[in-house]
């Protein structure tokens, strides 16, 4: 990045998606302010170690897990919630690391990931229209005129959330709460009864009789403490870019700017253009970054955007997500992949199998068909396959709660069924027991491909 870039070079892009109607722009600024003077949420060697375990992605030596909430809000805040998200990525976690024989990279979308990039700005109701709602760092999601007017005092408060949302992953990661021992006791209630559950029972027995064969020979949580702690970190879409900004700090030891606002941060589908504020602000702070591609991308214009973001060809740097739909994965992602193996450009491919897959289903929600879901990861690890890249990771919305969002899997959720518990803020999320379906999907086919690599795959 030319020596120029600053956290606020971005001001001078077009900036999409960061509202332009706080109704005082001195507050805002005030706000900025008091954030700048605040502490960082996460610190530059940490993210410095998630690149370095990125890279180990991208050169195919371990996998990438990824998940949480489409949008995190105030209402669900609790520390339950937060629990029951990461033992469901500790759940996923073992299973993928179990059957793909390689270490599994657990990034929460978690501690931070509150705003929503909108189709529309605006919401009609009966005939009423009000500016949509943006994310609860921004505005509220009541349908009343004062609920939707933008208020800095949410940036605060999503702060503040985020932090004490840190600070009990940091202490479940490395408490004790993620030892390995504690393999069974992860299970979510609702899940126990269900085929995932006796899947995983069967899963945490052999991993139980493993421990406590190598304890027999001196192996302990003491001796070791792998086996006692985790570390998982934190991602989230960096939107509003005054927020990020604030948060954006030089590091002392490298002389580098990080945006402490999260450890990895993404960019999405409706900001990802080359003369906009999003990349550039991306291309000046150190931390692993993240884009989502979606089906229009040609694949020279992502051998530019990677350019443009990874400049050093840095391995870890980098992930893309794919996010196409099962329908227009296999037409759009093998000449991506094909391209940034020819150009030689170490990225970590991942694939988002959630937003290019939502529809409305006949009882009016907004859903995602699993069968959809599955469907595209599958696709994503055989196009991998073919073209001698490495499938490195999901990214999926995804809760501890016993949501009905997603239509189908093995409890086979109908249109009818989602009126039961549909809670999410945001886009639809996919439950435990679907997540862990998915896992040992995923699984699955990770070890088939490992005792069978298929012609093409280095
Ligand atoms: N520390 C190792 C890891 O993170 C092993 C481990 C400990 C682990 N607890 C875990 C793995 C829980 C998955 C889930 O991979
Ligand atoms: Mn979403």
């Amino acid at each position: 990045m030319n020596a120029r870039w600053t956290p606020s070079s971005w001001r001078s892009f077009p900036a999409k998606h960061i509202p332009a109607d706080y109704p005082d722009a001195g507050a805002l600024a005030a706000v900025e302010a008091e954030l700048r003077a605040l502490p960082p949420l996460v610190f530059a060697g940490e993210a410095r170690r998630l690149t370095a375990e990125l890279a180990a992605v991208a050169e195919g030596r371990a996998f990438l897990l990824q998940g949480g909430d489409c949008a995190e809000s105030f209402k669900e805040f609790a520390a339950d919630n937060i629990r029951d998200t990461f033992r469901l990525i500790l759940q996923m976690a073992v299973v993928l690391t179990f059957a793909g024989g390689k270490p599994v990279v657990k990034v929460g979308r978690m501690a931070g990931q509150f705003g929503k990039p909108r189709s529309s700005p605006v919401e009609v109701k009966d005939g009423v229209e009000l500016p949509s709602y943006r994310g609860d760092n921004i505005n509220g999601m009541g349908f009343t005129p004062e609920e939707r007017i933008p208020d800095p005092q949410r940036l605060l408060k999503a702060y503040g959330q985020s932090a004490s949302t840190l600070n009990l992953l940091r202490a479940f990661a490395t408490g004790g709460y993620a030892d390995l021992h504690n393999v069974h006791r992860w299970t979510l209630g609702f899940v126990e009864g269900s085929p995932q559950g006796a899947r995983y029972r069967e899963l945490s027995e052999k991993i139980s009789e493993t421990l406590s064969f190598i304890d027999a020979i001196g192996v302990n949580s003491q001796s070791h403490p792998t086996l006692h702690q985790v570390e998982i970190f934190t991602s989230q879409e960096p939107l509003l870019l005054g927020y990020e900004e604030a948060l954006t700090r030089v590091d002392s030891t490298s002389g580098d700017w990080y945006d402490t606002s999260a450890h990895l941060l993404w960019i999405g589908e409706r900001t990802r253009q080359l003369d906009g504020a999003h990349v550039n602000f991306a291309q000046g702070v150190k931390n692993p970054i993240g884009v989502k591609v979606g089906p229009t991308v040609e694949p020279d214009e992502l051998i530019r955007l990677i350019d443009a973001l990874n400049p050093d060809n840095v391995p870890g740097r980098l992930t893309l997500y794919g996010r196409f739909g099962s329908d227009k994965i296999e037409g759009r992602l093998p000449a991506l992949m094909a391209a940034t193996k020819r150009e030689g450009r170490s990225v970590v491919w991942a694939i988002d199998p959630m937003h290019g897959n939502t529809l409305t289903a006949s009882t009016g929600y907004k859903t995602r068909p699993f069968d959809r879901i599955l469907s595209e990861v599958r696709s994503f690890i055989e196009i991998a396959n073919a073209t001698g890249v490495h499938p490195g990771g999901v990214h999926l919305e995804m809760t501890g709660q016993n949501v009905t969002e997603c239509t189908g899997g093995a409890r086979a959720l109908s249109d009818v069924d989602l009126a039961d518990r549909y809670h999410t803020h945001c886009d639809p999320r996919l439950n435990a027991d679907q997540a862990l379906e998915l896992a040992f999907l995923v699984a699955e086919k990770l070890k088939s491909d490992r005792q069978a690599p298929s012609q093409a795959a280095e």
